[in-house]
């Protein structure tokens, strides 16, 4: 019997009607029964500061302590996110540091999807980009076969939020059958 596995997902936007929330969702709803996905919020994590951080640990602001906790016990994470100014949103960038300190970080060597929508025609290429030596310093396993770039984000999702271009959305499901399959193989 395959192992039951367990996902968060992060989406790099905080904003109602984000499109990478959009994709996130739709991502949830394309895994296959047996996986369990929980979205979580990076919004209510403070600004990182090392004198919050370590070396007393135990002194971690609570909303970091469950957010590292809820990393902890992922098989994987998917991690959805526009591009702000050629690169990575900062509110995701700080989430990824609080998460990312010590021998105990629940980001070691974790799988990661990473995925974007925008409304330019770039995709999400840049912030795709910029996260590549993040995942490589922590040795996060990040798959890069079927790359999901969304462009033009807006002509892509209809009025209720679900991902309606074709091409798009078999790009994606070819991209969590290689991340399904990497974390089952393992
Ligand atoms: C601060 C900021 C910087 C942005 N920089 C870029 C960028 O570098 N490249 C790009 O394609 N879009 C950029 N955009 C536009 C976003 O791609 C667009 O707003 C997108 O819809 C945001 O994702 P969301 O719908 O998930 O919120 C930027 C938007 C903001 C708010």
């Amino acid at each position: 019997m395959n192992k039951a596995i367990h996902l968060v997902g992060i989406s790099g936007s905080l904003r109602k009607g984000s499109f990478n929330t959009m994709l996130l969702k739709t991502a949830g709803s394309l895994l296959p029964d047996d996986v369990t996905i929980d979205i979580i919020s990076f919004a209510d994590l403070p600004v990182y500061n090392g004198d919050l951080d370590m070396p007393a640990r135990a002194a971690r602001p609570e909303s970091v302590k469950k957010f590292r906790e809820v990393l902890e016990h992922a098989d994987g994470i998917i991690i959805a996110s526009p591009e702000y100014n050629y690169s990575i949103p900062g509110g995701l960038k700080n989430a990824i540091d609080w998460a990312s300190r010590g021998e105990n970080s629940p980001l070691l060597g974790k799988h990661v999807s990473l995925m974007g929508a925008t409304q330019g025609q770039w995709g999400t290429v840049r912030m795709q980009l910029a996260f590549l030596p993040v995942f490589n310093t922590l040795k996060m396993l990040h798959i890069n076969k079927f790359e999901v770039f969304v462009s033009q984000a807006q002509k892509k999702f209809d009025a209720d939020g679900n991902l309606s271009d074709n091409d798009t959305r078999e790009i994606l499901k070819k991209h969590l059958e290689v991340f399904h399959k990497t974390i089952v193989h393992q």
